[in-house]
């Protein structure tokens, strides 16, 4: 019955507007790009259109498909090429994902454009996460650079690629603040402070959109996930989140917020439960906050599968209720579930969903694909001969290997073992991950090639006033394993130390390429260890015992509990994954030439028991060590409270030294903030100059230290600048358990310098 009646409805639609329908798709298609920008004609267009839209149609836009060929999550049951291809050709289908290339692209488009009764081009989204096919490093590393511009140059550089391969939408930044080490997609986000996040997520918007969507040179951009998905119990990838409100609106929300207000196109709801109610089916996060207080225009995507899984969270019994509940909680478009396209007609005729609500969600979709200019030219992303000539060309390699040197963190250089003399030393490279070419381009690159990246020893090639032998020790990883499936490590198999052993007695310095592998850390890659894996830990002391001068260069995608390389390792540089430029970075910096000026975006804990360790934590009421042998304080009886490097923290060849610290209050909840950085060293360097508040006493009670400022400062041999940080009412209030932003009088704590445990420390008071 049903069927019947829906397939007359749609009969009848289709008979009552078809002759206005071909006159609306010439004349959209036809339409001036400079009319595209005016928004109040693009409104006018989006309901026109609206207005001869069957609702099959409506629903179509709202359905989402991965590629042919590609997957980046659970393949789903249903789905066929073949079937996919008539649903396309239906005009059921609104957008793809995994869809790359312009050619390829190109014809799918056709398929849309002129073979579907409206002729509405699709959005074609990829998850284009720190890079295309040219790769920036991982957005954790990025982070660690704290270098707004060059992050957005990134992000930039990244769009380039992707738009030239046509493609109109990322599925990032991931803008999900995490405390947790664990938790495999650290390496995805900013790490674990909401206001260095907040500032990062908007440049990684600004780079990817630009200032005009409709250029062939940018994207859409997507906050993900919302929200919660950073905060997942125990670190355990799709696992429950339960967080109080206090952590909800302080540090889980504002990074979206200040996405949203950079006018980010798109947003992605996430796989968990929040407090109870998957984040998918949650209209307190989508209809109230988003779409509500924050008055988001543009359109919510599930994440892959979300709507069906909340089938597994056991909040509905079945696919309908799932896609009514995701519905009538502001989730505009489904990824991969199949359930809007199967069930949200039925919901309609049964008045169980207003088309008021589907209404709501076509129009946001439509609108970004008007501001894409998809409309005026639906093959404006699909033209071969720009993409030759983007991909992989010198700015984009630039722009990575800037982004990449940037990011690299100095951790520990005694005796200043780095940078190396740049002739006459035998140098020992240990580890396959000096020569590997996939692992640096991390985990989320999935448009590039694998073996593209430059290996740290063809980075090296480079320096060729040393002597260098390459030994790769004992085996790590087994390179016969292909995404998406684990990668295996090696345990138990310590054969090769021996030779790594004696090369050892008679080199200068050794550098070890330890650490993780790229397919170590991402989604669904959590961990419970996080030392270094497999036999690496054995192999570097052994290997230590041989020769003291160890350079460890670390790879990782997240913090990593490496306490016995810091006490005794004499260098240590943070190299994470780096990208397609890693190996000429790493060498750049080991030798000097680029001095790091890294800074960590996530605490680094000494022990995997220490998690959640972060620099802005509460006080609690038993906060100090009472008297030595105290037991009735908050701490451990096996480990001191303080992690291994704290958030904020990274060193430099050189160093610096901060003093005349001023703080005035110009106005009410306005305080200016003034101190000098000396550069005390030999050689020119980049600060990362910090600024943290102590709100001291709060009605909600308030973090030892909060990061509320920070610049960038270049400074030459024994060169001194001052730096002046306004702070204002953004920075000195906080949200209360209603959700409501508020500044309370009182005293506060000013600190400032290069590391979260900074101890130059100023007050002032709002009245
Ligand atoms: C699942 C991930 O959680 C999300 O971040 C990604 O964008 C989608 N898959 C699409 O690949």
């Amino acid at each position: 019955m049903k069927i019947i009646s829906r397939f007359i409805i749609v009969v009848l639609l289709s008979i009552s507007t078809s002759s206005f329908a071909f006159k609306a798709k010439e004349n959209l298609h036809k339409a001036d790009s400079t009319d595209n920008k005016t928004v109040n004609i693009i409104e006018t267009k989006i309901d026109s259109l609206l207005g001869i839209m069957t609702l099959e149609e409506k629903i179509g836009q709202m359905n989402q498909y991965t590629g042919f060929w590609d997957v980046t999550g659970p393949a789903p049951k249903e789905g066929s090429a073949a079937t996919k291809y008539d649903d396309l050709r239906k005009g059921l289908i609104g957008s793809m994902l995994n869809v790359t290339g312009a050619e390829q692209v190109r014809a799918l488009q056709k398929i849309a454009v002129e073979e579907t009764r409206l002729g509405i081009p699709l959005i074609i989204g990829f998850d284009v996460i720190h890079g295309y096919k040219t790769v920036s490093p991982i957005p954790l590393a990025e982070s660690a650079s704290w270098d707004l511009e060059a992050i957005k140059k990134s992000a930039e550089v990244a769009a380039l690629e992707a738009a030239a391969s046509g493609i109109n939408w990322t599925f990032a930044p991931m803008v999900d603040i995490s405390r947790d080490p664990r938790w495999g997609r650290v390496m995805e986000g900013a790490g674990e402070d909401t206001y260095l996040g907040s500032k990062i997520g908007v440049a990684r918007v600004m780079g990817f959109q630009g200032d005009d969507l409709s250029s062939k040179r940018t994207i859409a951009a997507c906050a993900k996930h919302f929200a919660g998905y950073g905060f997942a119990e125990s670190g355990k990838d799709y696992n429950t989140v339960d967080v109080g409100t206090s952590t909800l609106f302080n540090i889980i929300l504002p990074p979206f917020k200040a996405a949203s207000d950079a006018g980010v196109a798109t947003f992605m709801n996430s796989f968990n439960e929040l407090n109870g109610i998957p984040a998918t089916g949650n209209s307190f996060l989508q209809r109230d906050i988003l779409k509500g207080k924050w008055n988001f225009d543009g359109f919510v995507v599930s994440d892959w599968g979300s709507i069906m899984e909340m089938l597994n969270h056991r909040y509905v019994a079945t696919g309908k209720d799932a896609a009514e509940l995701a519905l009538l909680a502001g989730s505009d478009m489904d990824m991969e579930s199949h359930l809007y396209i199967e069930h949200i007609a039925d919901l309609v005729e049964n008045n169980e969903v207003s088309i008021g609500l589907i209404d709501d969600a076509v129009k946001r979709i439509l609108r970004i694909k008007f501001q894409l200019g998809l409309f005026d030219d639906p093959y404006r992303y699909c033209d071969p001969n720009f993409e030759k000539e983007t991909i992989g060309s010198r700015p984009v390699q630039d722009a990575v290997l800037d982004m990449a040197k940037k990011s690299i963190v100095l951790l520990k250089n005694e005796g200043n073992i780095l940078p190396l003399e740049k002739s006459g030393l035998n140098v020992l490279v240990v580890g396959q991950l000096a020569r590997d070419k996939t692992s640096p381009l991390g985990n989320w690159r999935l448009g590039a090639d694998n073996g593209t990246a430059v290996s740290l020893l063809e980075g090296l090639q480079k320096y060729d006033g040393n002597n260098y032998t390459f030994i790769e020790g004992p085996k790590m990883f087994d390179e016969e394993f292909s995404f998406p499936k684990e990668i295996k490590i090696n345990n138990n198999d310590l054969s090769g130390l021996q030779e790594v052993i004696s090369a050892a007695r008679n080199a200068d310095v050794v550098l070890l390429a330890f650490g993780e592998h790229a397919f170590q850390s991402g989604e669904g890659r959590s961990q419970s260890h996080i030392s270094l894996p497999g036999v690496q830990q054995e192999a570097m002391e052994e290997i230590y015992k041989a020769n003291k001068n160890v350079v460890l260069l670390l790879h990782n995608g997240r913090p990593l509990a490496i306490d016995w390389a810091d006490k005794n390792i004499p260098g240590i540089l943070d190299v994470w994954q780096l990208g397609t430029q890693s190996g000429n970075a790493i060498a750049e910096v080991i030798y000097g030439d680029y001095n790091p000026s890294g800074k960590l975006p996530m605490t680094f804990p000494k022990s995997v028991g220490q998690i959640p360790v972060y620099y802005n934590h509460k006080s609690t009421g038993r906060p100090k060590l009472p008297a030595p042998d105290e037991v009735f304080w908050s701490h451990y009886t096996d480990i001191d409270n303080e992690p291994l490097y704290p958030f904020g923290y990274g060193l430099s060849y050189t160093t610096f030294s901060y003093s005349n610290l001023n703080v005035d209050k110009v106005e009410k909840n306005k305080v200016t903030v003034s101190f000098e950085i000396k550069n005390t060293g030999k050689r020119e360097g980049r600060e990362v100059a910090q600024l943290y508040i102590q709100d001291v006493v709060g009605s909600v009670t308030r973090p030892v230290r909060e990061l509320k400022g920070f610049e960038l400062v270049n400074l030459k041999s024994n060169e001194t600048k001052k730096v002046t940080i306004q702070l204002t009412e953004n920075e000195l209030g906080f949200y209360n358990n209603d959700g409501n932003f508020i500044v309370e009088p009182g005293d506060f704590k000013v600190f400032v310098g290069g590391s979260s445990n900074t101890q130059l420390e100023g007050a002032f008071k709002l009245d």
